[in-house]
């Protein structure tokens, strides 16, 4: 697969005029051409002509040639073919854009022959099922909403690398109000489950009584208990037969809207600051142990700018504005409510107006080019969505190292069997311990 990059890449450097520069870049990351899988580097190239159309088109070429030696690409329902990528995409072959649950909808609703009214269409990964409905009917009315950027970016990605026209998508994020006219839902379950009550509440103030919203799921996680929350916050709701481990849930909105629950704030001991979570927020109500030691053991430095990578509700941030009060801080998550959380939060707890900068991004993909940080912290991630992978956690040290400036720090947090002081050691070559306990470890970089 390697090969196959390689030469996607020369085959396309060679179209747009891409000159060899170095190993490892940006365009290393985005590509996913790191890997557990190889543990190998490979030359890339970089667009002398920085144009983001050229960018873009390098890539997509690129990826069309891998798409021509992945099986793991080819998404083959129901007579719909589409080559399907993760975003950013990865090299682990095993890991798919979409899952029996994305094909179990798609087939439902092709035997049940349903027309192209007014889709909303929630929690589509790498958007399996807009590509899809697209291919059947490109004038299909698609109402898409995601809280992921990854997911926006990955539908985008995947709409373009297939040809599919986007001027029947609109696009929504998981706090936007969607519009009166949708007639059908299509939705998977996210693991998120109070998340997933959220988005029954919200549906529940837009949808018609009488409104089928299929649910995909794998049949392991329905239970009664599920079917109940279906019935207390949008209507009645049954499963279909299993297929593939897989059951599509049927609910019928009841037409009686559902008041959304007050915001609970809650306070950080040991520090004065107060935290409050939108429903997708990573750790909810309380404080990650990864993030409680991190609080402990923050570095001491006159630092000037920021970022809090992976935010979550931002506490790492707001206590950095705290003991850096002259610092600007940028707060970076790839989940929407994160970014709005972290901005709350920063209003809440009264830190300065104007030094607080909100980004809903994926790792620092779209920072802006004229700031150059000198300390990042990160508790990064170590899945995406069901997938356990430490491919982000990489991009977001390969993103720090590319960002800081000489001299700058990278401030992390990670489970100890997750080893990434190798990651460190081999980005920065060096990598210092600044505690640990039996569970976790801080480390520090410097570039
Ligand atoms: C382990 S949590 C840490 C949250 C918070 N910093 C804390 O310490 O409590 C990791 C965070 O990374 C975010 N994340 C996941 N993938 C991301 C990506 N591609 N870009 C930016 N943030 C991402 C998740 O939404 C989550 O909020």
């Amino acid at each position: 697969m390697i090969v196959v990059f390689y030469v996607g890449l020369r085959s396309v450097a060679s179209q747009q005029c891409i000159q060899p520069q170095s190993e490892d870049s940006n365009l290393t990351s985005k590509l996913g051409c790191h890997g557990t899988a190889s543990k190998t580097y490979f030359k890339v190239y970089k667009l002398r002509q920085t144009s983001q159309a050229a960018m873009k088109s390098a890539i997509i070429s690129a990826l069309f040639l891998l798409a021509q030696h992945n099986m793991t690409t080819q998404f083959s329902v129901a007579g719909i073919e589409l080559a399907l990528f993760r975003y950013p995409a990865s090299q682990e072959s095993n890991l798919q854009a979409w899952d029996a649950a994305d094909e179990h909808l798609i087939n439902s609703l092709i035997e049940g022959e349903q027309p192209a009214v007014p889709t909303a269409i929630i929690n589509d990964s790498f958007g399996a099922l807009s590509c899809a409905l697209s291919r059947i009917n490109p004038n299909w009315p698609l109402r898409v909403e995601t809280d992921a950027r990854t997911s926006f970016l990955g539908a985008e990605q995947n709409h373009h690398h297939n040809q599919l026209p986007m001027d029947n998508l609109q696009w929504f994020t998981s706090r936007d109000t969607l519009p009166q006219d949708v007639a059908l839902v299509l939705m998977k379950l996210p693991k998120n489950l109070t998340y997933f009550a959220h988005q029954l509440m919200r549906l529940s103030q837009v949808l018609p009584a009488g409104c089928r919203v299929f649910v995909g799921a794998k049949a392991k996680s329905i239970n009664a208990s599920l079917l109940a929350l279906f019935a207390k916050h949008l209507g009645p709701a049954s499963a279909s037969l299993a297929w593939k481990k897989t059951r599509v849930i049927t609910c019928i909105s009841d037409g009686k809207p559902r008041t959304l629950p007050n915001e609970i704030i809650w306070d950080i001991p040991g520090v004065n600051l107060k935290i409050s979570n939108l429903s997708n927020v990573f750790a909810a109500n309380k404080l990650d142990i990864g993030a409680r030691i991190m609080l402990d053991n923050l570095p001491q430095g006159e630092f000037k700018t920021v970022v809090d990578l992976g935010c979550g509700n931002g506490v790492l941030g707001l206590r950095a504005a705290q003991l850096y009060p002259n610092a600007d801080i940028h707060f970076i998550d790839d989940s929407e409510m994160a970014v709005a959380s972290a901005n709350a939060n920063w209003t809440t707890n009264q830190l300065p107006e104007g030094k607080g900068h909100f980004h809903w991004d994926d790792c620092m993909s779209h920072f802006p080019d004229n700031v150059e940080p000198d300390l990042v912290l990160c508790n990064p991630p170590f899945h995406q969505g069901e997938a356990i992978t430490d491919h982000i956690a990489w991009q977001m040290f390969l993103d720090a190292r590319r960002r800081l400036k000489n001299g700058g720090i990278l401030h992390i947090v990670g489970n100890r069997h997750l080893a990434y002081h190798v990651k460190l050691q081999r980005l920065f070559k060096n990598c210092t311990t600044v505690a640990s306990n039996g569970k976790f470890v801080i480390l520090q970089a410097q570039k």
